[in-house]
């Protein structure tokens, strides 16, 4: 209930101008955003890369409805590949591009721009020597972004998708892109649907999850396990043993500020392990759906609008 009623805030302007004035040093923005800026994006890069992990960047921003706010976000890409190449960070680090954020929205032909503004985040990321994951958001998007995929595939064939185990489809869809080459972050999914297209307990997106897990470990691409679920790290470990998976044919993947001693644990163990970190002044989304996803945030969310200057 509590999940849903965030999921909804999300999308409410007078909320989101509200909480946006908050500074993102304020204590819960901080803690899951690497700020707001490209310096504090490399810097944060810098930082996990010493660390011994692995990251992936998100610019902030998505359900763009301006064609210039997603030429923006292209540019904004363009320069943060700049700047980590220039820092030597682009062996460890990719970015993370919600499609929505750079036209898929527009109405018309938003999915051709989408596919445009994709293929230069993907050129700027090849040229920079490293690669792109199209994140995946609300499930009206999927089938759109999948053949966004299948396209920039052919060019950069490295480019890398998201798979959601609350949705029904989403065991089908891990065995199409279990293929060679093929990188798939599997996640739970951040976002609501309906009963139809989607699970609504959460046992039976776990058990989705486990299967969907099955399918990318036995096949022929590269799972990116994307979950802090104690339970399915370890079942993924398990997996991996069972498929003769070598080190480094997989990896994990954890939110930047969510269990960070696991990040570190996993690392020390020497499994690959790659951390999302979302920086940008168009946060409010993003935090919603990480408040959304453990009632004990929204706790520490009200203190820190309670102690806002
Ligand atoms: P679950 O929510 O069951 O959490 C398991 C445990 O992890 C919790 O008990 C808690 O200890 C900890 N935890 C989880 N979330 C937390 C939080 N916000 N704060 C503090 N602790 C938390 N979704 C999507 O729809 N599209 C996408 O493209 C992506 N991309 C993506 C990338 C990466 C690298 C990750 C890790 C996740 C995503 N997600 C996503 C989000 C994903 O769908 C899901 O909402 C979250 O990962 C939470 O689900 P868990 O699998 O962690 O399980």
């Amino acid at each position: 209930m509590l999940r849903r009623s965030l999921l909804m805030l999300s999308h409410s302007d007078t909320v989101k101008h509200a909480v946006s004035s908050m500074p993102v040093s304020s204590g819960i923005v901080a803690r899951f955003v690497a700020g707001e800026s490209v310096d504090h994006a490399v810097e944060a890069t810098s930082q996990l890369v010493r660390e011994g992990l692995l990251v992936s960047l998100d610019h902030l921003g998505e359900d763009t409805r301006d064609v210039h706010q997603a030429q923006a976000t292209v540019e904004a890409y363009l320069l943060l590949l700049e700047r980590l190449a220039a820092a030597g960070l682009t062996r460890g680090a990719e970015v993370s591009v919600k499609l929505s954020a750079v036209g898929q929205a527009l109405p018309g032909d938003g999915e051709r721009i989408a596919l445009e503004h994709a293929r230069k985040i993907a050129q700027a990321a090849s040229n920079a020597g490293t690669t792109v994951t199209l994140d995946m958001e609300d499930h009206t998007t999927i089938d759109s972004t999948l053949s966004i995929l299948r396209e920039l595939r052919q060019d950069f064939p490295s480019a890398g998708a998201v798979l959601q185990s609350y949705l029904r489809r989403c065991e089908a869809d891990c065995r199409d892109l279990a293929c060679a080459g093929s990188r798939v972050r599997l996640c739970k999914g951040a976002y609501t649907a309906p009963e139809s297209v989607a699970y609504q307990d959460k046992s039976e997106v776990d058990l989705s999850y486990v299967r969907c897990l099955k399918a990318l470990m036995a096949g022929q691409g590269y799972p990116m396990v994307a979950t802090h679920d104690p339970r399915l790290i370890k079942i993924a470990g398990s997996l991996a043993t069972r498929n003769d998976r070598a080190p480094g044919s997989y990896e994990y993947q954890l939110l930047f500020g969510v269990r960070p001693e696991e990040q570190k644990r996993l690392a020390a163990a020497g499994e690959r392990v790659r951390i999302y970190v979302p920086y940008g002044d168009e946060w409010y989304g993003y935090l919603m759906r990480r408040l959304a996803e453990r009632p004990a945030n929204v706790a520490f969310f009200a203190r820190s609008v309670l102690t806002k200057s």
